[in-house]
């Protein structure tokens, strides 16, 4: 059992994984204590086998990513992010762990068809995962503006979006999202889809400003990723780090507007769907 856990590497990010990481430990503890009794050994490793083997699972169930998906994936993990910013490269530090993935860009994927979106915004594109996989689902004629504040980032993306046939559709917008929030209101731009995905503590600033414009379309829908911000939203309020505030403030903001309707899906790390009525 251990051999087994010490195979995962990557840092967790997302409360699920955070569970698996906190029951690993509790199994090498108890590995390394004869006096638990076999009964509570066992429970804890039945629980890690249950909660490990979630993601592998929706992996193996879930259609493949595109090539141009999984390379973009790989260049991401291969990026020295902490040098970069270390060396000014970057104007923010960025983490390969911020990459969506392949089963939230799946999902995002599904909802551009469930929507027969035309045109989709992503704020936040980072390496440009959730970017590239919305534009797979739309039609030829569609189009994604995608907001990206750091221009090394946002460089390394449209290099990567360059192996997909669904280049053409993605139009990147360099600057604060705000900023390009207020100049695409302006000149009346509307979007069928919206990912949020950039700066935690301005989530309610980017909300604000779809529904107040008439940047979400009046059959809208808007996607916000990170909103159980590993699950530090429902721990206790004194355990929360100022993005985690941001979005526990952002939460209960969605919940009283009563001019939509949500639901907060936990997938990876929280994704809540939300809905002009
Ligand atoms: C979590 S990552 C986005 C991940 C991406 N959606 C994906 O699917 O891989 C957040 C990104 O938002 C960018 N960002 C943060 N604050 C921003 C702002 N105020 N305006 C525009 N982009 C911002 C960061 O530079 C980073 O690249």
């Amino acid at each position: 059992m251990s051999s087994v856990i010490q195979q995962q590497q990557a840092r967790p990010v997302t409360p699920l994984g955070i569970l698996v990481e906190h029951l690993a430990s509790a199994i090498l503890m108890i590995e390394a204590d004869q006096n638990v009794p076999e009964s509570i050994a066992a429970h804890v490793k039945q629980a890690w086998r249950l909660a490990a083997g979630i993601d592998p699972y929706l992996e193996e169930c879930t259609t493949q990513e595109s090539e141009a998906l999984a390379a973009l994936a790989k260049r991401t993990r291969e990026e020295a992010w902490s040098r970069q910013f270390t060396e000014g490269m970057t104007v923010r530090p960025l983490e390969q762990e911020m990459l969506s993935g392949h089963i939230e860009g799946q999902t995002l994927k599904m909802f551009v068809y469930m929507t027969r979106a035309q045109r989709v915004l992503d704020i936040g594109m980072f390496t440009g995962y959730s970017a590239l996989a919305m534009a797979e689902a739309l039609p030829h004629d569609g189009q994604l503006v995608a907001c990206e504040v750091d221009p090394y980032t946002a460089e390394l993306a449209q290099g990567l979006f360059e192996a997909s046939p669904h280049k053409g559709k993605i139009q990147v917008k360099l600057g604060p999202a705000l900023e390009t929030l207020d100049k695409l209101a302006a000149a009346s731009e509307s979007f069928d889809l919206v990912f949020i995905d950039a700066d935690k503590k301005e989530y309610v600033q980017y909300f604000h400003t779809l529904l107040d414009s008439n940047l979400l379309a009046p059959h809208g829908i808007i996607c916000v990723d990170n909103t159980l911000l590993q699950g530090l939203v429902y721990l206790s309020p004194h355990e929360r780090t100022p993005n985690a505030e941001a979005i526990a403030q952002f939460n209960r903001i969605v919940a009283d507007d009563s001019r939509v309707e949500q639901v907060l899906l936990p997938l990876r790390d929280g994704l809540t769907i939300i809905r002009r009525l």
